[in-house]
């Protein structure tokens, strides 16, 4: 990643060695992925079942019902919820927080309504997705997968996420379990770093005095959480069809890719860039171009808006209770598919 962001920082846009086409200027940025031309494929992890990706019917229906289900919940109250949860758990940071937002989305995900579907999902999250979210095996057990696949589509079949879209029966229970990733992988993520951000002070380069955590409005401490430590830390986009991307060429089969931790710490776009200062979303109001955590054009995040409301409530009922008893157990933060803090264990004080 720090290769990657000095490469960054002297050129705008350039190829890799493995034949990626990296655009981290914002502008360009922007035009790749809203992608007037129709030049590469959108369609995110959360919908392709297999590896696969569902028709776009399938695909919007699908953004219909998570937008929908949000849609009926309050940020402030689910917030509530996730901290609270976080704060009465032991153990890895990663697994608790994993956990409190699952329990935040409890409604919207049916699990309020089936038991089963509720054990499913807990198995699904510690002994699958937990190790592929933190790296700690990156080959998760797939006959473990498809068998809680197949009790998620059982569950399913009995009615327990009501209005879910009517995808095909041999790939339902797994088209759910990558929705409740969409649900509470990147926005745990966006926890970790919530918590460790008030307790965890060599994480930040440095702080404005004028601007301590406490002090700013929480929706500015999310903005600015989410600037310097974006879950979803690159854009990567696969190229149907060849077509020039600034001074170069992309060639169908190739990966354009917008290296979202880079831009967000760019020094031409951002004054200060490493220093976490909420305060600076309230001396120049509306987001930066160079701003782009949850993506643009299509594919881009349908929880967008929520999730920068539910972050901001995060960082207010964070700031209401003692700090959490939290030991640090590994240097770097966690690098997958997801950016995020670096291994802690609530329960036991450094
Ligand atoms: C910090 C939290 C979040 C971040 C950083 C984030 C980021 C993103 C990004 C970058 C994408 C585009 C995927 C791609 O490029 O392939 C995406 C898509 C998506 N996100 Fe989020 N997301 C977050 C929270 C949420 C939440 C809370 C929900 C819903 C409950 C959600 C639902 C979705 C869905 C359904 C898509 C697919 C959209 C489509 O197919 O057009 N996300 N998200």
């Amino acid at each position: 990643m720090r290769k990657l962001h000095r490469r960054c920082v002297r050129k705008p846009v350039f190829r890799t060695l493995a034949g990626s086409v990296v655009v981290c200027d914002p502008e360009l940025a922007r035009r790749v992925l809203v992608d007037a031309d129709g030049h590469l494929d959108h369609v995110p992890a959360f919908w392709r079942p297999g590896g696969a990706p569902l028709p776009p019917p399938a695909c919007a229906a699908l953004n219909r019902w998570v937008h929908a289900r949000l849609a009926a919940e309050d940020p402030d109250a689910a917030a509530e919820v996730a901290v609270e949860a976080v704060a009465a758990s032991r153990g890895d940071l990663h697994r608790a927080c994993l956990h409190a937002v699952t329990a935040a989305n409890r409604r919207p995900l049916g699990l309020d309504r089936d038991d089963d579907l509720g054990r499913t999902v807990t198995r699904f999250l510690d002994d699958v997705f937990h190790g592929m979210m933190t790296g700690s095996h990156r080959h998760p057990d797939k006959a473990t997968f498809l068998e809680l696949a197949g009790r998620a589509g059982e569950a399913l079949a009995r009615g327990a996420a009501p209005g879910f879209p009517d995808v095909a029966p041999e790939v339902r229970g797994e088209v759910y379990l990558r929705a409740v990733t969409a649900f509470v992988g990147a926005s745990a993520a966006a926890l970790t770093w919530s918590i460790c951000v008030r307790q965890s002070t060599d994480l930040v380069d440095a702080r404005r005095p004028a601007d301590p955590v406490d002090g700013a409005p929480p929706e500015h401490v999310a903005l600015e959480t989410l600037r310097l430590w974006p879950p979803a830390w690159q854009h990567r986009r696969s190229v149907l069809r060849d077509h020039r991307v600034g001074p170069l060429k992309a060639l169908r089969g190739d990966e354009v890719v917008v290296p979202v931790h880079a831009m967000q710490r760019h020094p031409r776009y951002w004054p200060d860039a490493h220093v976490f200062d909420p305060g600076r979303w309230s001396r120049s109001p509306g987001r930066p171009d160079a701003f782009m955590p949850f993506a643009v054009g299509p594919g881009a995040c349908v929880g967008a808006g929520f999730e920068v409301r539910w972050l901001g409530a995060v960082a207010k009922h964070l700031a209401a209770r003692p700090p959490l008893a939290l030991a640090r157990r590994s240097a770097e933060p966690c690098v997958t598919a997801i950016f995020s803090a670096p291994e802690h264990v609530i329960g036991e004080g450094d």
